[in-house]
């Protein structure tokens, strides 16, 4: 009897790690003692999806007493080696195993890395990545966001995911909200302190964020870039060679030239640019009229110059605002919008576009 319901409770899938309790050690002791007894055995007692994992258990086992501890330090340090152990490629000979690349950093991986850029802050860059991110997700996809975007980390906010993540040792679990993993240096920057990155650590710093946390082999892997032209493209350049350019521009002319300039400056490092995201597109008004606050043909022209398809226009809406501020993204909670509709397009388009051709050096016959 509590055999067969250890087997079923080991078999539920934790959302987080996207495991079975069994698999990450999270099922203790299963007794049968004045009633049922289930402990669960979790990193951290505080850990984000306790109630839902002891309702899933209440499901499968009901009148069951769930108890919770937390893991000692040998099961904290086995559960790093099983999460690291499916994050890291098959180790070469003499490689230790903790030095190989994560998987989805292999050439092979199924993993599209889209770095979302702009020219100037302000254009909406991290509300696209948020809302494309969960659509992509609400799609079915695995997704994760990197913000990178050091001089301003408002992604863990806009996505409602403003606490903590939780870290094993040297691996950093990402924070998941609305399907989506994210990982933000400022996570582990203070709020008060403002940081002055200076090339080497900031490359460093990335570099940490890419390959230290656990990121699993998402599908898609979005990059909140910071503006303009600077040392980050170039890092990415470096760690994620196969990373997809995407350009947020707003419909008028002087945003659409520092976006260009930002383009181009990624196609020097030989970096894909796939795309055009136009945001603030226009206002639809209580009349309902197309008002085109900031313009018009910015995104169109831009998508022009560089020869490369305008993937959608995103409107303006107050919603997408106060959604970003409370963290409720717009996506979620005004699903029916024309901003929400135009993102699960944009997010269709990107998936129906396919990742990008890559030109391999070892391919190259003269
Ligand atoms: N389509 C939109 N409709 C309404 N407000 C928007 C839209 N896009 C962005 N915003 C708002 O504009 C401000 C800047 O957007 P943000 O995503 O932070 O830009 P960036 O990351 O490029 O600096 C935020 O307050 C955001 O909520
Ligand atoms: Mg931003």
């Amino acid at each position: 009897m509590s055999e067969d319901l250890r087997r079923a409770i080991g078999a539920i899938t934790e959302p987080q790690l996207v495991r079975t309790l069994e698999e990450l050690g999270f099922l203790g002791a299963v007794e049968d003692r004045d009633g049922l007894n289930v402990e669960l055995v979790l990193p951290v007692v505080e850990w984000p999806n306790r109630a839902w994992l002891e309702d899933e258990i209440a499901d499968v086992a009901p009148g069951a007493r769930v108890s919770v501890r937390a893991m000692t330090d040998d099961e904290r340090l086995e559960l790093r080696n099983f999460l690291r152990g499916n994050m890291t490629a098959e180790p070469g000979p003499g490689h230790h195993h903790d030095t190989a690349t994560p998987k989805f950093l292999d050439k092979l991986a199924k993993t599209r890395v889209l770095g979302i850029s702009s020219g100037k802050g302000g254009v909406g860059k991290s509300s696209v990545t948020v809302n494309l991110a969960i659509a992509l997700a609400q799609a079915g996809h695995q997704v994760g966001i990197l913000d990178a975007d050091v001089y301003g980390f408002s992604l863990p906010k806009m996505l409602g995911a403003d606490h903590d993540p939780i870290v094993l040792g040297d691996t950093v679990i990402p924070t998941l909200a609305h399907g989506v993993r994210c990982i933000s240096m400022g996570y582990f920057v203070p709020d008060e302190q403002p940081v002055i990155w200076r090339g080497p650590m900031l490359h460093k710093a990335i570099e940490q964020l890419v390959t230290e946390a656990w990121w699993d082999e998402p599908d898609f892997l979005l990059i909140d870039m910071p503006p303009g032209t600077g040392d980050v493209a170039l890092t990415l350049s470096e760690i994620l060679p196969r990373v997809e350019m995407y350009v947020v521009t707003t419909p008028q002319p002087a945003a659409q030239r520092v976006a260009q300039r930002s383009a181009y400056a990624a196609r020097a490092l030989k970096l894909s640019v796939r795309g055009v995201i136009e945001n603030m597109s226009w206002f639809v008004g209580d009349d309902g009229q197309r008002y085109e606050i900031f313009g018009a043909g910015g995104g169109a022209k831009l998508a022009n110059d560089l020869g490369i398809p305008l993937l959608g226009q995103i409107p303006l809406d107050p919603r997408l605002r106060s959604g970003g501020d409370l963290g409720d993204p717009v996506v979620v909670y005004e699903p029916e919008s024309d901003v929400a509709h135009a993102f699960t397009e944009l997010a269709a388009t990107i998936q129906r576009q396919g990742p990008a051709r890559v030109y391999r050096q070892e391919l190259k016959l003269v």
